[in-house]
C-alpha cells in the first residue's frame, strides 16, 4: 500500500498556501478590511474554516460556477453545503422572488401559493402536515419539542457524531470508551447534553433496542444516510429495526433529509419507502432563501391540536416570526414545481457517477487505501480502505492536514469542496468537462503528494 512522507505533505501545503496569497490579493484586502467590522474577518463563525488562511470573497454565481473579486472561475462542488444543490439562482427561483417582491414580501398572513407547496410536500414525502420555519435547525427544534410535548418524555436519541443543525440536544458525541460528553467545542449550551440526549453508534440495533427500552426517550433524530461526517449508509435491515424498534417503544422517529434529499425528489424517505412519524428539511428546498419545512402524521396532527393552547400559541417556544414568508414560499413554489425536478436528478446523478468513476479511477491507479461513497447527486472520498459503519469509525479517518492539502490544491486549481470533508454536491449545470477536469485535478493533487 502507497504511503505518503508527512514531511512532504506539510512542504507541499506552505506551497500551495503561497499560491494560494498570490492569486488571491484583493480577497486578502477586503479580508483584512472585513477583520475591523466582523469578528474573525467572516459573517458567520465556520467561514473560517475555509482551506485557504483567509476566505476568498465572491463577485458573482450562476448555476455551478462562480467568480471571485481576483476574476478566478470556479466550478463548485460544494454548493452552498446543499443550500445551492440546485445551482446558483436558479431561474424558475428568481423569476418568482422578483415577481413576489412587488407583492409582499413578510405578512403573518398566507398567499393561496403556499397551499400549493403544502400539497406538494404531502406528495413528495407522504406525510399529510406541513408547517414552515426558517432554517433546518429551526425545523428539527420544533419536531423534537412536539415529540416530547406529545410523549411527556424528556430525552431524545442521537447518533454519534450527526450534525442536525446548531440543536442544543444534539451536540454530544461518543469519547473513545463509549461514554457520551459534550462534542467539543460545544459553545455555551444552557444545560449539559447528557442530560437531555441519548447517543449511541448509527447502524447498532442492540444498543438502540437498550437506549429505547427504557421508555424515556421521545425521538430519534436521525438522517436516513448520515451526510456530515461523510456518507455512512445504513446496513441492510437497518432502517426496519430503527422503524420496529421506535414503535415498539412509543418514540417518535424524525427523519431529517435536508442533506439526504440528494437521493431524489422525495429524498431517502420516499426512495426507500420510509415511514417517519416527522420529516424535517431545509437547505435547497426555495433554491437557497432561508426556508424549512417539517410534516408529520395525522396522529401526530390532532394530538398537537388537542394539547395547543391557541392564546399562548406564539410564546410557546415554536416561533419565527418570518416563518412562511410570502417570499421564501414563492421561491419555494418555484423550486419544488421547476427545479428540484425528476429531470434534476436524473442528470445530476449521472454526472455524479461520473465524477466518482474518476475518483475511483485514481485511487485504482496509485493502489491508495481510500474510497469513494456515493448517495444520488453527493459523494464523498475517504482516507481509509473500507466504508466507515458509523460515526466512530468515520470520525477516527479523519485526517486534517491530508483534507486540507487536497482542497486546497483543488481550490488553487479553480474547485471548491466542501470546507468540512470531502464531499462534492452535483447540480445539473457542471458540464461533463467540469467533472473531467475534477479528476485530472485529482489525479496531480495525488500524484504530487505520493512522489510520482
Ligand atoms: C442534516 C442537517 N440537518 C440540519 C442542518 C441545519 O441546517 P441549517 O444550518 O440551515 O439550519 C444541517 C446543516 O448542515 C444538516 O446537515
Amino acid at each position: 500500500m502507497p504511503e505518503f512522507n508527512r514531511a512532504r505533505l506539510v512542504e507541499l501545503l506552505k506551497q500551495e498556501e503561497q499560491l494560494f496569497h498570490q492569486n488571491h490579493p484583493k480577497s486578502y484586502e477586503l479580508y483584512q478590511r472585513a477583520r475591523k467590522s466582523l469578528h474573525g474577518g467572516v459573517p458567520m463563525l465556520w467561514m473560517v474554516r475555509w482551506a485557504g488562511s483567509f476566505p476568498i470573497f465572491v463577485k458573482a454565481a450562476k448555476g455551478a460556477h462562480f467568480t471571485d473579486v481576483d476574476r478566478n472561475d470556479y466550478i463548485d462542488f460544494c454548493l452552498g453545503d446543499t443550500g445551492a444543490m440546485t445551482g446558483h439562482s436558479p431561474d424558475a427561483t428568481v423569476q418568482a422572488i422578483q415577481e413576489q417582491m412587488q407583492k409582499g414580501i413578510t405578512l403573518m398572513l398566507p398567499y393561496e401559493d403556499v397551499i400549493w407547496v403544502g400539497e406538494e410536500l404531502q406528495r413528495r414525502f407522504g406525510l399529510p402536515y406541513w408547517q414552515f420555519a426558517l432554517t433546518a435547525t429551526d425545523a428539527n427544534r420544533f419536531a423534537l419539542r412536539m415529540a416530547r410535548l406529545l410523549t411527556g418524555r424528556p430525552k431524545i436519541l442521537v447518533f454519534n457524531y450527526c450534525y442536525h443543525g446548531s440543536v442544543d440536544e444534539t451536540l454530544i458525541v461518543l469519547d473513545e470508551e463509549g461514554t457520551s460528553m459534550p462534542r467539543p467545542n460545544n459553545m455555551g449550551p444552557q444545560i449539559d447534553p447528557r442530560l437531555t440526549t441519548k447517543v449511541i453508534e448509527f447502524n447498532d440495533i442492540a444498543a438502540l433496542e437498550t437506549a429505547l427500552s427504557a421508555r424515556d426517550v421521545a425521538a430519534v433524530l436521525t438522517e436516513p444516510v448520515m451526510t456530515n461526517i461523510g456518507i455512512i449508509h445504513p446496513e441492510p435491515g437497518y432502517h426496519d429495526a430503527l422503524r420496529e424498534l421506535t414503535r415498539k417503544y412509543g418514540t417518535h422517529l424524525v427523519i431529517d433529509e435536508t442533506h439526504t434529499i440528494c437521493t431524489g425528489p422525495g429524498g431517502y424517505t420516499a426512495s426507500f419507502g420510509l415511514q417517519p412519524d416527522f420529516l424535517t428539511i431545509g437547505k435547497p428546498i426555495a433554491g437557497g432563501v432561508p426556508v424549512a419545512v417539517y410534516g408529520f402524521t395525522e396522529e401526530i396532527s390532532q394530538q398537537f391540536s388537542a394539547s395547543l393552547a391557541v392564546d399562548d400559541a406564539d410564546v410557546g417556544g415554536i416561533g419565527g416570526t418570518l416563518a412562511g414568508n410570502a417570499l421564501a414560499i414563492s421561491a419555494m413554489k418555484a423550486t419544488l414545481q421547476d427545479v428540484l425536478t425528476r429531470k434534476f436528478y436524473d442528470k445530476s446523478i449521472q454526472l455524479q457517477e461520473l465524477f466518482t468513476e474518476g475518483v475511483e479511477s485514481v485511487i485504482k491507479e496509485f493502489e491508495l487505501p481510500w474510497i469513494v461513497k456515493r448517495l444520488g447527486n453527493r459523494s464523498e472520498y475517504w482516507f481509509r480502505p473500507t466504508p466507515p459503519k458509523n460515526g466512530g469509525e468515520a470520525f477516527a479517518a479523519i485526517d486534517h492536514e491530508l483534507d486540507r492539502y487536497m482542497h486546497l490544491f483543488a481550490l488553487n486549481r479553480g474547485i471548491l469542496m466542501t470546507p468540512f470533508h470531502n464531499m462534492a454536491l452535483i447540480s445539473p449545470d457542471i458540464y461533463e468537462a467540469d467533472v473531467d477536469f475534477h479528476t485530472k485535478v485529482f489525479r496531480e493533487s495525488v500524484s504530487t503528494l505520493f512522489g510520482e
